[in-house]
């Protein structure tokens, strides 16, 4: 098959995006298809994209168009397959704080939020802390600050606007911090869930891209009750915001055992090494396999009277 990876694109996970499309190239070649590396920055993407003709466009970008939609909806109006959600679930799930408001409205756990208003903070805030400063549609940890203390928070709030003019605060939760990796559409099923420890409990973009950075363990330190809640919660989370093919679902589970949603990622991470590759290797899915699988969806997808999940 011909296949277009992209990866780089605009936004500050670029970097990572790279990493994960040269993985999926490699990945995707070693399975015989005729894999073009595609960049949206590059000057000559549409040329390439219209000459090529591919049967199916794998997206490795992570954030900003990529993963938000945009180019979903230019792929969808040129007719190519991609792998992946379709428009709308990407530009939910790549805002935070509008996929916060569908998670609350259908009674989803997710922590308490208050959003921050042109850069003014309420009076009074019906959260404690600590809180967690975030930006609303950026990934990587980028922006994010954990406030211990109320003189701080301004300089949290500052920091996360140099990234997004939308920034909202949350309850922080402390707990365990979980990954829970959703593959495939009818059904959805969740891939083992991972564990993630880091040496001072916070995820950064450094305890992320660093290798040893963090720990990954399968399976993750959590009563059995506890899991279940996870894997339950995860795929409702990923049927009620319409995601398709595959997204990894970030939650922490808090002291009393309960799962709390942090962030739904429609294109994770897909390195050799990134959680949700490791997620499918432990259940038996290797990653020229899975790379190949989303592909095969894709394609299928098009021809008539073929569809995976709620978006066409
Ligand atoms: N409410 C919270 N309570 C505790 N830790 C949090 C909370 N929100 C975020 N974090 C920490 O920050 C990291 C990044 O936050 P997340 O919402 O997943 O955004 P990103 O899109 O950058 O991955 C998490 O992996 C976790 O370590
Ligand atoms: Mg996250």
């Amino acid at each position: 098959m011909k296949v277009i990876v992209l990866g780089g694109g605009d936004s500050p996970e670029r970097e990572v995006s790279l990493r994960s499309a040269r993985a999926v190239c490699q990945a995707l070649r070693k399975k015989k298809n005729e894999v073009f590396f595609l960049d949206p920055l590059a000057g000559s993407f549409f040329k390439k994209l219209l000459q090529v003709k591919p049967d199916c466009v794998f997206i490795a970008l992570h954030g900003g168009m990529g993963e938000g939609g945009v180019i979903q909806g230019l792929l969808e109006s040129l007719g190519f397959p991609y792998t992946g959600s379709g428009v709308l679930a990407s530009a939910v799930c790549l805002n935070k704080l509008v996929a916060k408001k569908i998670l609350a409205y259908h009674g989803l756990p997710t922590p308490a939020f208050v959003p921050v208003n042109n850069g003014w903070l309420p009076e009074k805030m019906a959260l404690s802390l600590p809180v967690v400063v975030k930006p609303a549609s950026l990934g990587s940890t980028i922006g994010i600050s954990i406030v211990k203390s109320k003189h701080r928070l301004s300089q949290a709030v500052k920091k996360a606007l140099i990234y997004d003019r939308e920034v909202f605060l949350e309850q922080y939760i402390s707990g365990v911090e979980i990954a829970a990796s959703i593959l495939g559409n009818n059904p959805p099923v969740c891939l083992p869930v991972i564990e993630i420890k880091t040496a001072g409990g916070f995820y950064d973009y450094q305890s992320k891209y660093t290798p040893g950075g963090s720990l990954h363990t399968i399976p993750p330190g959590i009563s059995k009750e506890s899991l279940q809640k996870v894997t339950s919660l995860a795929t409702r989370t990923f049927q009620t915001l319409g995601c398709r093919d595959l997204a990894r679902i970030d939650m922490i589970v808090d002291s009393q055992g309960n799962p709390w949603i942090l962030d739904i990622n429609t294109i994770p991470g897909f390195t050799q090494t990134s959680l949700y590759p490791d997620a499918a290797r432990a259940a038996g899915i290797e990653f020229e396999e899975l790379c190949q699988k989303l592909v095969l969806w894709a394609k299928e997808r098009k021809q008539p009277g073929k569809s995976h999940g709620r978006q066409k």
